[in-house]
């Protein structure tokens, strides 16, 4: 695992965002996992100023989103449908056709998450994954205890989840329970990791995640095992990282034809 830490938030959106592009310039029909939440803000906002100024083209980009609400409607503004569309689709001028949201509202959940696999093999797998991570350390709605090797699947939010995300919605009670979510087998499957946090409220799930044992317990610890995951983190957000220094040196000293 890659670690590196920046000394601001913007900073990790920029540096992100530049890994991301790189992977869409090297391969343009690239297929580029998708996290909601407040984490990736920055990237998304980087990656639409470079389609505008017409640095990069993401006409053949393809995306899957980590995870749904169970049971809002999809015009609900806080549905993931909703954000991904306000805050990626459009931005970044993506083909409506080829952005995918775990469907959140099917009769049959099990049938539509099966169906959610099958569609992201179909594309050729994940190309890059972009993962913010919950202060419990959940990763996609991954939460504590998920199976390491899970698939895409309903799962049950945490309350402290609920009470987080409580903060997008006008009413704590609307809050939906459940969610559809992508596993964390299915999320190891992905050709390259990159997870951002920022601010204090992320360093013990952060320290947990990079330097803690690997457990059901820290979802976000699975990613130790990953063949190609680069965690980008501000100052606050290591702040309870033993080998911070370690990182910072490493990264200092990375060999520029290493450098994204
Ligand atoms: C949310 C999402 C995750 C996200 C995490 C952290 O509930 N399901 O994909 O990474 O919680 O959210 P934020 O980035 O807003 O702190």
């Amino acid at each position: 695992m890659e670690i590196i830490i920046l000394p601001s938030a913007a900073e990790v959106g920029r540096l992100a965002a530049r890994k991301i592009a790189r992977t869409i310039i090297t391969k343009p029909t690239a297929v580029i996992g998708l996290a909601t939440g407040s984490s990736p803000l920055a990237i998304y906002a980087e990656l639409a100023a470079q389609v505008r100024d017409g640095s990069l083209d993401t006409g053949q980009v393809s995306g899957f989103a980590l995870d749904e609400y169970v049971g809002l409607p999809a015009d609900h503004p806080e549905s993931y449908a909703s954000v991904i569309n306000r805050e990626v689709t459009t931005p970044l001028a993506l083909d409506a056709a080829r952005v995918h949201v775990p469907d959140g509202r099917a009769d049959d959940l099990e049938a539509a998450c099966a169906a959610y696999e099958e569609a992201i093999r179909d594309a050729g797998g994940v190309d890059i994954q972009i993962l913010g991570i919950g202060a419990n350390g959940h990763v996609g709605f991954n939460e504590p205890t998920s199976s390491l090797r899970s698939r895409t699947r309903l799962k049950t939010l945490a309350p402290q989840t609920r009470a987080d995300n409580a903060r997008f919605f006008d009413d704590p009670d609307q809050v939906p329970t459940h969610c559809v979510t992508q596993g964390l087998g299915t999320i190891m499957d992905a050709q390259q990791v990159v997870l951002v946090a920022q601010g204090p409220g992320k360093a013990a799930a952060i320290a947990a995640a990079v330097e803690g044992p690997v457990t059901a317990m820290c979802p976000g610890s699975v990613l130790q095992f990953h063949q190609h995951a680069t965690v980008i983190i501000d100052d606050a957000a290591a702040a309870e990282l033993s080998l911070a220094d370690y990182y910072r040196y490493t990264y200092a000293n990375k060999p520029s034809w290493q450098r994204f």
